[in-house]
Protein backbone atom coordinates (compact mmCIF):
# COMPACT_ATOMS: atom_id res chain seq x y z
CA UNK A 1 0.00 0.00 0.00
CA UNK A 2 1.18 3.41 -1.07
CA UNK A 3 0.18 5.65 1.88
CA UNK A 4 -0.65 3.65 5.17
CA UNK A 5 1.18 0.66 6.40
CA UNK A 6 -1.41 -2.20 6.57
CA UNK A 7 -3.82 -2.00 9.68
CA UNK A 8 -2.64 -5.06 11.09
CA UNK A 9 -5.30 -5.98 13.79
CA UNK A 10 -8.21 -4.66 11.03
CA UNK A 11 -6.94 -7.20 8.83
CA UNK A 12 -6.47 -10.05 11.46
CA UNK A 13 -10.43 -8.95 12.20
CA UNK A 14 -11.07 -9.20 8.89
CA UNK A 15 -9.62 -12.64 8.61
CA UNK A 16 -11.14 -14.23 12.01
CA UNK A 17 -14.07 -11.60 13.46
CA UNK A 18 -17.22 -13.39 11.07
CA UNK A 19 -15.59 -16.98 10.93
CA UNK A 20 -14.59 -17.25 15.01
CA UNK A 21 -17.19 -19.25 16.58
CA UNK A 22 -16.02 -17.25 20.03
CA UNK A 23 -14.54 -13.91 19.78
CA UNK A 24 -12.23 -13.24 23.46
CA UNK A 25 -10.91 -10.57 21.76
CA UNK A 26 -13.71 -7.99 20.71
CA UNK A 27 -13.49 -4.35 22.12
CA UNK A 28 -16.38 -3.79 22.15
CA UNK A 29 -19.51 -4.75 24.57
CA UNK A 30 -22.06 -6.69 23.63
CA UNK A 31 -24.84 -4.76 21.16
CA UNK A 32 -28.62 -4.37 21.02
CA UNK A 33 -30.86 -5.05 18.35
CA UNK A 34 -32.67 -2.31 16.56
CA UNK A 35 -36.07 -3.44 18.28
CA UNK A 36 -34.77 -2.73 21.78
CA UNK A 37 -33.36 0.75 21.22
CA UNK A 38 -36.64 1.66 19.09
CA UNK A 39 -38.55 0.84 22.49
CA UNK A 40 -36.67 3.14 24.68
CA UNK A 41 -38.94 5.54 23.31
CA UNK A 42 -42.10 5.46 22.54
CA UNK A 43 -42.75 7.39 19.49
CA UNK A 44 -39.53 6.28 17.81
CA UNK A 45 -40.81 3.59 15.17
CA UNK A 46 -43.05 6.42 13.22
CA UNK A 47 -40.63 8.96 13.43
CA UNK A 48 -38.08 6.51 12.01
CA UNK A 49 -40.43 5.50 9.37
CA UNK A 50 -40.94 9.16 8.81
CA UNK A 51 -37.37 9.96 8.49
CA UNK A 52 -36.41 11.24 5.06
CA UNK A 53 -33.17 10.09 3.74
CA UNK A 54 -31.43 13.00 2.35
CA UNK A 55 -27.87 13.94 3.08
CA UNK A 56 -27.77 15.07 6.62
CA UNK A 57 -25.29 18.27 8.03
CA UNK A 58 -21.53 17.42 7.97
CA UNK A 59 -20.85 18.05 11.45
CA UNK A 60 -23.78 15.93 12.53
CA UNK A 61 -27.74 17.03 12.97
CA UNK A 62 -28.29 19.36 15.59
CA UNK A 63 -30.41 17.39 17.88
CA UNK A 64 -27.59 14.84 18.15
CA UNK A 65 -25.15 17.24 18.82
CA UNK A 66 -27.35 18.84 21.33
CA UNK A 67 -27.85 15.13 23.30
CA UNK A 68 -23.84 14.51 22.33
CA UNK A 69 -23.51 17.89 23.97
CA UNK A 70 -25.36 17.12 27.34
CA UNK A 71 -22.77 14.52 28.07
CA UNK A 72 -20.13 17.21 28.82
CA UNK A 73 -19.68 19.97 31.30
CA UNK A 74 -19.88 23.62 29.41
CA UNK A 75 -19.87 22.03 25.82
CA UNK A 76 -22.20 23.63 23.52
CA UNK A 77 -23.69 22.01 20.12
CA UNK A 78 -20.97 23.53 17.93
CA UNK A 79 -18.50 22.07 20.05
CA UNK A 80 -19.00 18.94 18.70
CA UNK A 81 -18.24 16.76 15.26
CA UNK A 82 -20.11 13.92 14.43
CA UNK A 83 -18.34 11.04 12.13
CA UNK A 84 -18.68 7.66 10.92
CA UNK A 85 -16.82 5.80 13.94
CA UNK A 86 -13.88 6.86 15.57
CA UNK A 87 -11.65 5.94 13.03
CA UNK A 88 -13.19 8.45 10.47
CA UNK A 89 -12.80 11.04 13.33
CA UNK A 90 -9.10 9.87 13.84
CA UNK A 91 -8.27 10.19 10.12
CA UNK A 92 -9.89 13.93 9.82
CA UNK A 93 -8.59 15.36 12.37
CA UNK A 94 -4.76 14.47 11.79
CA UNK A 95 -5.62 15.42 8.07
CA UNK A 96 -6.82 18.77 9.61
CA UNK A 97 -4.43 19.32 12.11
CA UNK A 98 -0.70 18.00 11.06
CA UNK A 99 1.64 18.66 8.52
CA UNK A 100 5.11 16.77 8.07
CA UNK A 101 7.06 17.54 10.38
CA UNK A 102 5.19 18.38 13.34
CA UNK A 103 6.01 16.92 16.23
CA UNK A 104 3.44 14.15 17.58
CA UNK A 105 3.35 12.06 20.83
CA UNK A 106 1.75 8.42 20.98
CA UNK A 107 1.15 6.21 23.97
CA UNK A 108 2.41 3.18 22.62
CA UNK A 109 1.51 0.34 21.59
CA UNK A 110 -1.58 1.55 20.69
CA UNK A 111 -4.71 1.53 18.50
CA UNK A 112 -2.69 1.44 14.95
CA UNK A 113 -4.80 4.33 13.28
CA UNK A 114 -3.23 6.91 16.27
CA UNK A 115 0.25 6.48 15.61
CA UNK A 116 0.29 5.26 11.75
CA UNK A 117 -1.71 8.46 10.30
CA UNK A 118 0.17 10.89 11.59
CA UNK A 119 3.74 8.55 10.70
CA UNK A 120 2.60 8.32 7.09
CA UNK A 121 1.46 12.70 6.88
CA UNK A 122 5.24 12.49 7.63
CA UNK A 123 5.06 13.50 11.25
CA UNK A 124 8.01 13.39 13.56
CA UNK A 125 6.55 11.01 15.58
CA UNK A 126 7.71 10.51 19.20
CA UNK A 127 6.39 6.76 21.11
CA UNK A 128 5.33 7.55 24.29
CA UNK A 129 5.94 3.87 25.84
CA UNK A 130 3.64 2.10 28.77
CA UNK A 131 5.52 0.43 31.17
CA UNK A 132 4.37 -2.98 32.89
CA UNK A 133 5.06 -2.32 35.95
CA UNK A 134 2.26 -3.45 39.03
CA UNK A 135 -0.57 -1.30 36.63
CA UNK A 136 0.02 -0.10 33.53
CA UNK A 137 1.88 3.00 33.50
CA UNK A 138 2.58 6.33 31.50
CA UNK A 139 4.81 8.62 32.87
CA UNK A 140 4.01 11.81 32.52
CA UNK A 141 7.40 12.95 33.50
CA UNK A 142 8.84 11.25 30.49
CA UNK A 143 6.63 13.95 28.70
CA UNK A 144 9.06 16.70 28.42
CA UNK A 145 12.39 14.78 27.12
CA UNK A 146 10.03 13.14 24.19
CA UNK A 147 8.25 16.46 23.04
CA UNK A 148 10.87 18.64 23.69
CA UNK A 149 8.63 21.69 24.05
CA UNK A 150 7.41 20.89 20.48
CA UNK A 151 4.99 18.39 19.98
CA UNK A 152 2.16 19.86 18.00
CA UNK A 153 -0.15 17.30 19.25
CA UNK A 154 0.02 14.81 22.03
CA UNK A 155 -2.29 11.49 21.68
CA UNK A 156 -3.40 9.35 24.79
CA UNK A 157 -5.98 6.65 24.97
CA UNK A 158 -7.32 6.20 28.39
CA UNK A 159 -9.17 3.86 29.52
CA UNK A 160 -5.92 2.09 26.73
CA UNK A 161 -6.18 -0.26 23.90
CA UNK A 162 -4.67 -3.07 24.76
CA UNK A 163 -3.78 -2.51 28.23
CA UNK A 164 -7.28 -1.09 30.14
CA UNK A 165 -4.35 1.29 31.62
CA UNK A 166 -5.90 4.40 33.06
CA UNK A 167 -3.62 7.20 34.30
CA UNK A 168 -4.65 8.20 38.08
CA UNK A 169 -6.62 11.97 38.26
CA UNK A 170 -2.75 13.19 39.15
CA UNK A 171 -1.16 11.82 36.60
CA UNK A 172 -3.91 13.33 33.75
CA UNK A 173 -3.57 16.54 35.37
CA UNK A 174 0.16 16.46 34.93
CA UNK A 175 -0.33 15.65 30.82
CA UNK A 176 -2.76 18.20 30.96
CA UNK A 177 -0.40 21.01 32.26
CA UNK A 178 2.40 20.19 29.88
CA UNK A 179 0.16 20.49 26.99
CA UNK A 180 -0.98 23.95 28.78
CA UNK A 181 2.57 24.96 29.38
CA UNK A 182 3.48 24.12 25.55
CA UNK A 183 0.48 25.10 23.81
CA UNK A 184 0.31 21.43 22.50
CA UNK A 185 -3.21 19.88 21.49
CA UNK A 186 -4.12 17.07 23.53
CA UNK A 187 -6.11 13.93 21.84
CA UNK A 188 -7.72 11.59 23.82
CA UNK A 189 -8.89 8.54 22.77
CA UNK A 190 -11.79 8.26 24.97
CA UNK A 191 -13.64 5.17 23.37
CA UNK A 192 -13.33 3.17 26.58
CA UNK A 193 -14.61 5.99 29.04
CA UNK A 194 -17.40 4.94 30.73
CA UNK A 195 -16.29 1.52 31.30
CA UNK A 196 -13.69 2.05 34.21
CA UNK A 197 -13.26 -0.97 36.64
CA UNK A 198 -14.14 1.75 39.51
CA UNK A 199 -16.08 4.21 38.25
CA UNK A 200 -14.75 7.11 40.54
CA UNK A 201 -11.58 7.09 38.52
CA UNK A 202 -13.38 8.30 35.58
CA UNK A 203 -11.39 11.26 34.29
CA UNK A 204 -12.51 14.68 32.97
CA UNK A 205 -13.12 14.89 29.41
CA UNK A 206 -10.09 16.32 27.60
CA UNK A 207 -12.06 18.61 26.11
CA UNK A 208 -13.93 19.97 29.43
CA UNK A 209 -10.15 19.91 31.00
CA UNK A 210 -8.34 21.73 28.30
CA UNK A 211 -8.55 24.84 26.18
CA UNK A 212 -7.00 22.96 22.93
CA UNK A 213 -8.12 19.00 24.92
CA UNK A 214 -10.11 16.94 21.76
CA UNK A 215 -12.37 13.77 23.02
CA UNK A 216 -12.71 10.95 20.88
CA UNK A 217 -15.63 9.31 21.73
CA UNK A 218 -17.82 6.11 19.78
CA UNK A 219 -20.99 4.34 20.77
CA UNK A 220 -18.63 1.04 18.98
CA UNK A 221 -17.73 0.00 22.48
CA UNK A 222 -18.90 1.01 25.88
CA UNK A 223 -22.62 0.95 23.77
CA UNK A 224 -22.24 -1.94 22.10
CA UNK A 225 -23.02 -0.17 18.79
CA UNK A 226 -20.11 -0.20 15.89
CA UNK A 227 -22.62 -1.08 13.19
CA UNK A 228 -24.24 2.36 13.48
CA UNK A 229 -20.82 3.87 12.59
CA UNK A 230 -21.41 7.04 14.78
CA UNK A 231 -18.79 8.66 16.44
CA UNK A 232 -17.61 12.00 17.55
CA UNK A 233 -14.88 15.22 18.11
CA UNK A 234 -15.79 17.31 20.65
CA UNK A 235 -13.72 20.37 21.75
CA UNK A 236 -13.97 24.19 22.44
CA UNK A 237 -11.72 24.48 19.36
CA UNK A 238 -14.04 25.78 16.83
CA UNK A 239 -11.06 26.63 14.36
CA UNK A 240 -10.05 22.93 14.78
CA UNK A 241 -13.57 21.90 13.77
CA UNK A 242 -13.69 24.23 11.03
CA UNK A 243 -10.31 22.69 9.19
CA UNK A 244 -12.25 19.42 10.04
CA UNK A 245 -15.07 20.47 7.98
CA UNK A 246 -13.07 21.16 4.78
CA UNK A 247 -11.75 17.49 5.57
CA UNK A 248 -15.03 15.41 5.55
CA UNK A 249 -15.89 16.89 2.74
CA UNK A 250 -13.59 14.63 0.32
CA UNK A 251 -14.74 11.24 2.60
CA UNK A 252 -17.83 10.56 3.80
CA UNK A 253 -19.55 14.27 3.70
CA UNK A 254 -21.89 13.82 6.23
CA UNK A 255 -23.50 10.61 8.77
CA UNK A 256 -26.35 8.13 7.75
CA UNK A 257 -29.26 9.35 8.38
CA UNK A 258 -30.58 6.10 10.30
CA UNK A 259 -27.59 6.21 12.26
CA UNK A 260 -28.19 9.57 13.47
CA UNK A 261 -31.53 9.14 14.25
CA UNK A 262 -31.15 5.61 16.35
CA UNK A 263 -27.31 7.55 17.83
CA UNK A 264 -29.88 10.04 19.66
CA UNK A 265 -31.84 7.24 20.81
CA UNK A 266 -28.88 5.93 22.57
CA UNK A 267 -27.36 9.32 23.57
CA UNK A 268 -31.05 10.40 25.69
CA UNK A 269 -30.49 6.48 27.70
CA UNK A 270 -27.08 6.21 27.20
CA UNK A 271 -26.78 5.52 31.36
CA UNK A 272 -28.87 2.50 30.71
CA UNK A 273 -27.17 1.40 27.81
CA UNK A 274 -23.98 1.49 29.06
CA UNK A 275 -25.20 0.92 32.32
CA UNK A 276 -26.28 -3.07 31.41
CA UNK A 277 -22.68 -3.38 29.38
CA UNK A 278 -21.07 -2.14 32.59
CA UNK A 279 -22.83 -5.15 34.16
CA UNK A 280 -21.33 -7.57 31.82
CA UNK A 281 -17.86 -6.36 31.85
CA UNK A 282 -17.94 -6.73 35.66
CA UNK A 283 -19.30 -10.41 35.66
CA UNK A 284 -16.60 -11.22 33.01
CA UNK A 285 -13.71 -9.54 34.37
CA UNK A 286 -14.63 -11.34 37.82
CA UNK A 287 -14.90 -14.94 35.52
CA UNK A 288 -11.87 -14.29 33.60
CA UNK A 289 -9.65 -13.82 37.21
CA UNK A 290 -11.22 -16.82 38.39
CA UNK A 291 -9.83 -18.40 34.92
CA UNK A 292 -6.44 -17.18 35.22
CA UNK A 293 -5.97 -17.75 39.05
CA UNK A 294 -7.07 -21.88 38.45
CA UNK A 295 -4.68 -21.86 35.35
CA UNK A 296 -1.32 -20.00 36.16
CA UNK A 297 0.32 -22.10 33.43
CA UNK A 298 -1.58 -20.58 31.50
CA UNK A 299 -1.06 -17.12 31.76
CA UNK A 300 -1.50 -13.99 33.93
CA UNK A 301 -2.15 -10.40 33.29
CA UNK A 302 -1.31 -6.97 34.88
CA UNK A 303 -5.37 -5.93 35.91
CA UNK A 304 -7.07 -3.68 33.55
CA UNK A 305 -8.13 -0.31 35.06
CA UNK A 306 -10.94 0.03 32.65
CA UNK A 307 -12.17 -0.55 29.52
CA UNK A 308 -13.29 -4.06 27.91
CA UNK A 309 -10.23 -5.14 27.38
CA UNK A 310 -6.74 -6.86 28.65
CA UNK A 311 -3.37 -7.95 27.75
CA UNK A 312 -2.41 -10.85 29.49
CA UNK A 313 0.88 -12.42 29.14
CA UNK A 314 1.40 -16.43 28.17
CA UNK A 315 3.08 -18.07 31.61
CA UNK A 316 5.59 -19.66 29.44
CA UNK A 317 6.46 -16.57 27.22
CA UNK A 318 5.71 -18.45 24.50
CA UNK A 319 4.48 -16.51 20.95
CA UNK A 320 0.87 -16.35 21.40
CA UNK A 321 0.52 -15.97 17.71
CA UNK A 322 1.23 -19.69 17.38
CA UNK A 323 -1.04 -20.54 20.10
CA UNK A 324 -4.12 -18.06 18.62
CA UNK A 325 -3.91 -20.48 15.04
CA UNK A 326 -4.48 -23.09 17.05
CA UNK A 327 -6.79 -21.86 19.10
CA UNK A 328 -9.29 -20.64 16.68
CA UNK A 329 -9.28 -23.32 14.37
CA UNK A 330 -9.36 -25.97 17.35
CA UNK A 331 -12.01 -24.71 19.65
CA UNK A 332 -12.97 -21.77 17.45
CA UNK A 333 -11.98 -19.51 20.35
CA UNK A 334 -10.26 -15.76 19.39
CA UNK A 335 -7.64 -14.41 21.13
CA UNK A 336 -5.56 -11.44 19.40
CA UNK A 337 -1.55 -11.94 19.60
CA UNK A 338 0.26 -8.76 21.15
CA UNK A 339 2.59 -8.81 17.71
CA UNK A 340 -0.23 -7.09 15.87
CA UNK A 341 0.16 -4.27 18.23
CA UNK A 342 3.92 -3.91 17.48
CA UNK A 343 4.47 -5.35 21.00
CA UNK A 344 6.08 -8.57 22.95
CA UNK A 345 4.64 -11.40 21.14
CA UNK A 346 3.47 -13.69 24.73
CA UNK A 347 1.09 -11.30 25.40
CA UNK A 348 -2.56 -11.47 24.01
CA UNK A 349 -5.43 -9.03 23.90
CA UNK A 350 -8.71 -10.39 25.49
CA UNK A 351 -12.27 -8.52 24.95
CA UNK A 352 -14.28 -9.12 28.32
CA UNK A 353 -17.90 -7.14 27.07
CA UNK A 354 -19.46 -9.70 25.05
CA UNK A 355 -22.30 -12.15 26.81
CA UNK A 356 -21.07 -15.25 25.72
CA UNK A 357 -17.56 -14.57 27.44
CA UNK A 358 -18.71 -17.77 29.81
CA UNK A 359 -18.65 -19.87 26.62
CA UNK A 360 -15.81 -18.99 25.19
CA UNK A 361 -13.64 -19.31 28.53
CA UNK A 362 -15.22 -23.00 28.98
CA UNK A 363 -14.28 -23.43 25.60
CA UNK A 364 -10.89 -22.03 26.11
CA UNK A 365 -10.24 -24.14 29.71
CA UNK A 366 -11.63 -27.56 27.76
CA UNK A 367 -9.07 -27.02 24.99
CA UNK A 368 -6.36 -26.42 27.37
CA UNK A 369 -7.25 -29.42 29.76
CA UNK A 370 -6.99 -31.42 26.79
CA UNK A 371 -3.45 -30.53 25.78
CA UNK A 372 -0.66 -32.90 26.71
CA UNK A 373 1.06 -31.31 29.69
CA UNK A 374 -0.06 -28.19 29.10
CA UNK A 375 -1.83 -24.97 30.52
CA UNK A 376 -4.91 -26.44 31.86
CA UNK A 377 -6.73 -26.71 34.98
CA UNK A 378 -3.86 -29.02 35.95
CA UNK A 379 -1.35 -26.42 35.71
CA UNK A 380 -2.64 -25.11 39.29
CA UNK A 381 0.15 -27.19 40.63
CA UNK A 382 2.63 -25.50 37.99
CA UNK A 383 4.41 -23.48 40.40
C1 LIG B 1 -8.68 3.05 20.94
C2 LIG B 1 -9.56 2.97 19.74
N1 LIG B 1 -9.80 4.09 19.05
C3 LIG B 1 -10.58 4.09 17.95
C4 LIG B 1 -11.17 2.92 17.51
C5 LIG B 1 -12.04 2.94 16.29
O1 LIG B 1 -13.38 2.82 16.65
P1 LIG B 1 -14.49 2.55 15.54
O2 LIG B 1 -14.21 1.18 15.02
O3 LIG B 1 -15.77 2.56 16.24
O4 LIG B 1 -14.38 3.58 14.50
C6 LIG B 1 -10.95 1.73 18.21
C7 LIG B 1 -11.54 0.47 17.74
O5 LIG B 1 -11.17 -0.61 18.16
C8 LIG B 1 -10.13 1.76 19.36
O6 LIG B 1 -9.89 0.67 20.09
Amino acid sequence: MAFFEPFALERFFAEHEFSARYLLCSSDCESFPVRELLAMEPDSIDRLLDLRLGYTETRGSPTLRMAIADQYAGLKVNDLFVHAGAEEAILNLCLAALKPGDRVVVNVPCYQSLMEIPRALGCDLRPWPLREAGRWYLDPDELPALSGGKAKLIILNAPHNPTGALPTRGEFEAIVDYARQTGAFLLVDEVYRRLERDPARRLPAACEAYENGISLDVLSKHSGLAGLRIGWLASKRRDLLDAVAQVKDYNSICSSAPSEFLAEIVMRNLDRIVGRNRSIVSRNLTLFERFLAERPGFASWTPPEGGSIGFPRLADGSDSEALAKRLVSESGVLILPGAYYGYDASHFRVGYGRANMPEALERLGAWLDAQPGGGGASKQTAR
